[in-house]
């Protein structure tokens, strides 16, 4: 069952052109297919076609104009064999398909009506039977015949040619891609929709035209999905030279979708929740998402499109690099400081846990059973964390030297990891042999590090062990190459010291390298005692262990001169003090507050007035997320980690209440919403320390909410002020408002999937009975991805508490849903299934309720995706 990178051969047959048409109906759409198939040079006369198909009913079949005979090939649930070929032929074949009955939202299926398409992975074999690999790259010409009335719109990708009208009230169009690509990134959209186009010149004079396609009731939610396409199309010239290479760019935004968004050539197709937006249905946090989105699905057409995978284990090849590309695009549009301690933030919640999960697997698999699976966060932000590391080892220069060789030899090529890599490796001059350990090895990489201050010989030494985890597969680990960035902040300075190791001068903030399992660097000439500053900006994907005493992580909070680990410091200070506060808990005795945290608090909201950066303040008043705290626990206690936080938070808002409130008052603003990076900044401070004041029901704080919920200037104040009436205990605040927002939003989706969430996430014990009732609900449907991860998602994932009810009634839910959706849309109840996955992190009572609703559902008849899941977690 499983499939093995170590098993790759090229194809034994290429298509160089592909002449599909479409004749759409909902139960019976027709799909004829002209292949030009060529024999690899290398293969056996003697070798059959092998195509790959599912769930296609063959209609005819014939090569070269001959129709086949029934022993001349045979048809099963993978595809189709025609047993002697020509070594260049055409083959011809007619398939029926049932987009209406396409529950599982890939390959051709419809949405509010709409056909549309997703392919990758493996999404094409249920259009026509085809070479189904990104391996093989052909140009496409593509006719689409639709109901004139019903489907005014027929889109798929490159340049429309011609266009025309048929009997029966049918029309067609015909589309043209000139660029050969693998069949992952075909597309097709056909229905009732509206466009907004504008254009875009590129740098060597090249115009475009820019359409996005929606609803009609759409229309006025566009702006900026399409202003950032256009900053994405402007960054890519400036910073890559990479230039767009057709007239046409369309991205169409589609209801039902499994995933953010699709790089298909020329027409990208996206959840509606990733890209639309306005400033009254949709949050800050979800502009500055479609923002990203957009740029991470448009720089595709490089870095994945034009430059492809050569088969699926090189996954990471086209999407760490994208990602990478998308989060610089982004630090240069918003704030870069807080943009990094988001995505550090995210990625130390969930990336570090799926890594020591039972799914942990390498940023280059070496084999998958279901590869949709593996759509994760170790083969996207891990593989983007890599390539940063590579960035960051060779230099810009060098880095951008070595992207110009990749997408000038490369151009039309589906390729893997080592060409990458060695394209660094040639344009940097460096040995990146070690370093490519980090694709293949599974797991996050510990360091312990301690430090000597040598006053007599006015030396700091600095030892770093690295050690990785066993993981599922692979019990023994090698040492990888991990750069340190760092410095030696002066106890009496405060300031950065200049660092000299063995003998070399190497300035105030400097790059380690740790190769061996443990390495001692001695710096020199340190003139006074310091506190080391480590990892700074994240410099690699590892926890790092340094034993600070609290008095040094305050220390670092106010004179670390990267901003990153003055935020990173406050978290660990906060930590520290969790910690106790979690012993406390467990062991029934009082919970003292750290007066240490109250100071440093303080005197970051001091900085309220001054700082230049609101963003990051309102981050660095933020306190580690459950999730994060419980990734440090050796054991999850969900109640006693709620509870400390709580307690700190309760803590914090009761000493520092007036400073709250003046901050509070001092960023509340009427000017018109507009997500630029100042306002965005204010609005989240101003948050922040709204959170603190209902955090203990202070009078000014409920009216303040209360008065921003009513005043409903734009969701990102609306959306905060209810999620913070709806988490209170004071059932007067909640249900009110949240009866005026779910009427007021009745007819929009995606602000009704807020309404959700926001309820099912409250710490409140009827957080179960509220999901149970709400999936009754007309808004909801299983068959929609975002409502299903709006409303299930969200409470599995997010209420920690009640999910993990000591009666286990949370797990019951889950594998309830997963078992239904399991047949509806195997991705997403592939996905779904991760909370339970993790039950090795939690007390036996909870483990067994939770390995039996695994057990539950592994006796079902089960998708190859959630099979492989579940398999994985029980193997524990
Ligand atoms: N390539 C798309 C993106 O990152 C995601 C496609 C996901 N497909 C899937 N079957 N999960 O931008
Ligand atoms: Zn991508």
């Amino acid at each position: 069952k499983p499939t093995y990178l170590s098993d790759y051969r090229p194809p034994a047959h290429r298509v160089t052109h592909a002449e599909l048409s479409f004749d759409l109906d909902p139960a019976a759409t027709r799909v004829k297919a002209r292949l030009h198939v060529e024999r690899h040079p290398e293969r056996e006369a003697a070798e059959p076609l092998v195509l790959d198909g599912e769930q296609l009913t063959l209609e005819a079949i014939a090569i070269d104009g001959q129709p086949l005979g029934e022993d001349e090939y045979a048809v099963d649930e993978h595809g189709l064999t025609v047993h002697r070929v020509p070594e260049r032929f055409q083959l011809d074949t007619e398939v029926t398909i049932a987009p209406q009955e396409n529950t599982a939202l890939e390959g051709l299926y419809q949405s509010n009506g709409m056909y549309c398409t997703q392919c990758e992975a493996e999404g094409f074999r249920r259009i026509t039977f085809y070479p189904d690999r990104p391996d093989v790259m052909a140009t496409f010409s593509t006719t689409v015949i639709g109901d004139v009335e019903r489907e005014p719109v027929l889109l798929a990708n490159g340049n429309p040619v011609e266009r025309g009208t048929l009997p029966g009230g049918r029309h067609f169009v015909t589309w043209e891609d000139p660029f050969p690509k693998p069949c992952y990134l075909f597309a097709l959209v056909a229905g009732d929709l509206e466009k907004v186009e504008d254009r875009f010149t590129t740098a060597s004079g090249r115009e475009v035209t820019l359409q996005i396609w929606v609803e009609e009731e759409n229309l006025d939610k566009t702006d900026h999905a399409m202003a950032s396409l256009k900053r994405a199309m402007r960054w890519d010239e400036e910073t890559y030279g990479r230039e767009y290479d057709l007239d046409l760019f369309m991205i169409v935004a589609v209801n039902d979708f499994n995933m953010g968004a699709m790089e298909n050539k020329g027409l990208n197709i996206f959840n509606s929740a990733a890209v639309l937006t306005h400033p009254h249905t949709a949050t800050d946090a979800a502009f500055q998402r479609v923002e990203g989105i957009v740029a991470h699905e448009y720089f595709h057409n490089w870095s994945g499109n034009r430059v492809t995978c050569r088969d699926w284990f090189q996954l990471s090849l086209k999407e760490g690099f994208t990602v990478f590309r998308d989060q610089c695009f982004s630090a240069d549009t918003n704030s870069a400081p807080v943009k990094r301690i988001q995505d550090v933030a995210f990625f130390r919640t969930a990336q570090f846990a799926e890594d020591a999960g039972p799914t942990a697997h390498p940023v280059r698999p070496d084999h998958y059973i279901e590869i949709s699976n593996f759509y994760t966060l170790t083969i996207y932000e891990k593989g983007a964390e890599i390539v940063r590391m590579l960035r960051n080892l060779v230099g810009w220069e060098a880095f951008r030297s070595g992207s110009d060789r990749y997408f000038e030899r490369f151009d039309g090529q589906a390729v893997t990891i080592e060409d990458f890599v060695d394209c660094m490796a040639e344009a940097s001059g460096q040995d990146l042999s070690q370093f490519l350990r980090w694709y293949s090895q599974a797991g996050t990489p510990e360091i312990d590090a301690h430090g000597e201050y040598d006053y007599a010989e006015c030396e700091y030494r600095l030892t770093l062990r690295q050690r990785t985890p066993a993981t599922p597969d692979q019990p023994e680990k090698l040492p990888l190459h991990i750069p340190i960035r760092m410095g030696l902040v002066g106890t009496k300075s405060g300031e950065d010291l200049t660092l000299t190791l063995e003998g070399e001068q190497l300035g105030r903030d400097t790059v380690i390298h740790l190769r061996e399992e443990e390495q001692t660097f001695v710096f020199s000439d340190v003139a006074e005692a310091p506190v080391p500053s480590l990892a700074r900006g994240f410099s690699a994907p590892v926890k790092l262990r340094f034993p600070y005493g609290r008095e040094d992580l305050a220390f670092l909070l106010a004179n670390d001169s990267d901003g990153f680990n003055r935020w990173d410091a406050g978290q660990r200070l906060a930590l520290l003090a969790l910690d106790d506060l979690i012993a406390a808990h467990r062991n029934g005795v009082e919970k003292v507050m750290d007066p240490r945290v109250v100071e440093a608090f303080r005197s970051l909201l001091a900085q309220a007035d001054t700082t230049d950066d609101k963003a990051v303040l309102a981050e660095m008043l933020t306190l580690p997320s459950e999730a994060y705290i419980a990734e440090q626990q050796p054991l999850v206690d969900v109640d006693a980690i709620h509870a400390a936080r709580t307690f700190v938070k309760q803590s914090l808002a009761l000493a520092l209440r007036d400073d709250f409130l003046a901050v509070y008052e001092a960023n509340r603003s009427d000017a018109p919403y507009a997500p630029e990076p100042e306002q965005i900044g204010a609005r989240s401070l101003k948050n922040v320390a709204l959170a603190y004041l209902v955090a203990i029901e202070d009078d000014a704080g409920i009216e303040h909410a209360q008065q921003q919920f009513a005043a409903d200037h734009n969701m990102t104040d609306v959306r905060h002020a209810l999620t913070l009436l709806t988490h209170s205990s004071r059932d007067d605040l909640s249900d009110p408002a949240l009866r005026a927002f779910g009427e007021k939003w009745a007819h929009d989706p995606l602000v009704m999937d807020q309404w959700f969430s926001i309820q099912v996430t409250r710490p409140q014990s009827d957080a179960l009975e509220r999901v149970r009732f709400l999936m009754d609900h007309p808004a909801f449907s299983l068959k929609n991805p975002n409502r299903v991860r709006a409303l299930v998602g969200a409470f599995a994932g997010q209420n920690r508490v009640n999910f993990h009810r000591p009666d286990g009634q949370g797990y019951q839910l889950l594998a309830d849903v997963v078992i239904e959706l399991n047949r509806l849309n195997p991705e997403i109840a592939a996905r779904l299934i991760t909370p339970l996955t993790r039950w090795q992190r939690f007390d036996e009572g909870r483990q067994e309720l939770m390995k039996r609703e695994l057990e539950r559902i592994r006796a079902e008849e089960l998708s190859p995706n959630v099979y492989e899941v579940v398999e994985k977690a029980l193997a524990q």
